[in-house]
C-alpha cells in the first residue's frame, strides 16, 4: 500500500480518488483536518477498504512511526501543507510548522523505516514529495520558464517554506540516500478546490452575484493545470521517475489573472446566466498582495521526455469540466462556506461502529 498524507485537501482527494479508480493497491490517507481538508471530498470511498484514513499531524513521529510499523507502506507521496498564499502572509507561523517541521518530521520517520526494510523492499521503496514552482520566484515578461535547474528565489512565506522543504529533502537523498522524488507543479484547477484560491472563488462569487476581486492590475500570469493531470504526472514519476531528480510539471498555459476571470464569467453566462446581466460586471479590482509574484511559468520539457507526460485537458476543456462541477456540486460549496463541512466527521461517521 502508499501512505498519502493530505489526502482530504483539494490535489490530495483528487490523487486518493483517481488512484482508486485506476488501480486496487490501498491507501492510507493522513490528514490533520485542517480549514483546507474536507472528508466530504472523500465521501465517494465510503465503505470501501482499500481507504484507511487517519486524522492526524504530519509533525507527530509517533503516529508516522506507529503507521509505517502498521502498514509498511512501500512508498509515501506527501501532499500535506499549508497551501495558500494569502494566509501565509497573515500567518507565516502554521507554514514553517506544518512545511518544513512536518516534512523534517515524515523524511526522519521514512529514514528510520527505510533503513530497516530488506534490500528489495528497500530498493523499492519511495518518497514523493510535492511541491510548488512558487519556489523559482517571479520571472520577467521576456525570462524563459521554470527549468528544474533555475535557481530557488521564493517569495512569500509559503513559497519560502516550501522551498526549506524542498532542500531538506534532496539533503536527506544525499546525504542518506533516501530514495525521494521531487514534483514542482504550476497552478492547480479543478474538483474540490477550496473556495479561497482564484478560480473556485470567481465561481462561488460569481453564482452569488458577489464581487470578484482582482488584486493589483489583474495580469499577473499563472500556469494553470487541470488538477488530474497533476495527478497523473504524479503516478508516473512514482513509477518510473529517476531517484534523486525533480520535474516541474506544468501546463504549457500561461495566462494573465484578468483573462482567466473573463474565461469564468462567460462559461457562467453560457451556463447559468444571471438576468442581472453579464458576470464581468462582478469584476472589481482591489489592493494588491503585498509582494505578488508577476509570472510563473513552467518548462514541462524534462517530465515528458523522461516519462512521456502530457497534460491531457486543454484550458478550455479543464476550465469547462471545473464549472460544470461547482455547478452541479453547489451543496459542497455551501458547506465549505457555512463551515458545516467541519461537522462531516461526526455527522457520518460519529454513529457507524469501527
Ligand atoms: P490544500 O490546502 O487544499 O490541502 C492541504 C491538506 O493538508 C489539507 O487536507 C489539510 O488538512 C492537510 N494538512 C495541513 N496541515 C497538516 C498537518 N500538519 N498534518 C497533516 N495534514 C495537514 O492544498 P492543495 O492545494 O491540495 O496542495 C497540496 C500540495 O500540493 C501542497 O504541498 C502544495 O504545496 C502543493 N501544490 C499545490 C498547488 C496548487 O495549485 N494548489 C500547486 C503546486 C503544488
Ligand atoms: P491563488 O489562487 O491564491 O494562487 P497563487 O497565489 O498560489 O498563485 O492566486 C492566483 C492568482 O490570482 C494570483 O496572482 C493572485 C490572484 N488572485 C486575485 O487576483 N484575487 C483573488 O481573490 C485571489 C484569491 C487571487
Amino acid at each position: 500500500m502508499i501512505l498519502v498524507t493530505g489526502g482530504a485537501g483539494f490535489i490530495g482527494a483528487n490523487f486518493v480518488l483517481d488512484w482508486l479508480r485506476t488501480n486496487d493497491e490501498p491507501v492510507v490517507n493522513l490528514d490533520a483536518l485542517t480549514y483546507a481538508g474536507n472528508l466530504e471530498n472523500l465521501a465517494a470511498l465510503q465503505g470501501d477498504r482499500r481507504h484507511i484514513f487517519v486524522q492526524g499531524d504530519i509533525c507527530d513521529r509517533a503516529l508516522i512511526d506507529r503507521l509505517f510499523a502498521e502498514h509498511r507502506p512501500r512508498a509515501i507521496v506527501h501532499f500535506a501543507a499549508e497551501s495558500h498564499v494569502d494566509r501565509s502572509i497573515h500567518g507565516p507561523a502554521a507554514f514553517v510548522r506544518t512545511n518544513v517541521e512536518g516534512t523534517f518530521t515524515l523524511l526522519e520517520a521514512a529514514r528510520a523505516y527505510w533503513s530497516a526494510l530488506d534490500g528489495a523492499e528497500q530498493a523499492a521503496f519511495r518518497f514523493l514529495h510535492v511541491s510548488t514552482d512558487e519556489v523559482y520566484g517571479s520571472l520577467g515578461p521576456n525570462d524563459p520558464p521554470f527549468a528544474e535547474t533555475k535557481a530557488y528565489e521564493p517569495n512569500s512565506p509559503y513559497s519560502a517554506s516550501k522551498a526549506a522543504s524542498d532542500h531538506l529533502v534532496r539533503a536527506w537523498h544525499h546525504t542518506y540516500g533516501l530514495p525521494v522524488l521531487t514534483t514542482n507543479c504550476s497552478n492547480n484547477y479543478g474538483p474540490y478546490q477550496f473556495p479561497e484560491k482564484l478560480i473556485p472563488l470567481m465561481i462561488a462569487n460569481a453564482l452569488a452575484g458577489k464581487a470578484l476581486p482582482v488584486y493589483g492590475d489583474g495580469r499577473n500570469v499563472r500556469d494553470w493545470l487541470y488538477v488530474g493531470d497533476h495527478c497523473a504526472a504524479i503516478r508516473e514519476v512514482l513509477a518510473r521517475g529517476r531517484l534523486g531528480e525533480t520535474y516541474n510539471v506544468g501546463g504549457w498555459n500561461e495566462k494573465p489573472n484578468l483573462e482567466i476571470v473573463h474565461t469564468v464569467c462567460a462559461l457562467l453566462d453560457e451556463l447559468r446566466p444571471d438576468p442581472a446581466g453579464p458576470h464581468a460586471r462582478l469584476i472589481t479590482y482591489v489592493a494588491d498582495r503585498p509582494g505578488h509574484d508577476r509570472r510563473y511559468a513552467i518548462d514541462a520539457h524534462k517530465i515528458e521526455r523522461e516519462l512521456g507526460w502530457r497534460p491531457a485537458e486543454t484550458f478550455e476543456t479543464g476550465i469547462r469540466k471545473t464549472i460544470a462541477w461547482y455547478l452541479a456540486n453547489q451543496d459542497w460549496v455551501a458547506d465549505v462556506q457555512s463551515g458545516a463541512y467541519r461537522e462531516w466527521v461526526a455527522r457520518n461517521y460519529g454513529d457507524r461502529p469501527a
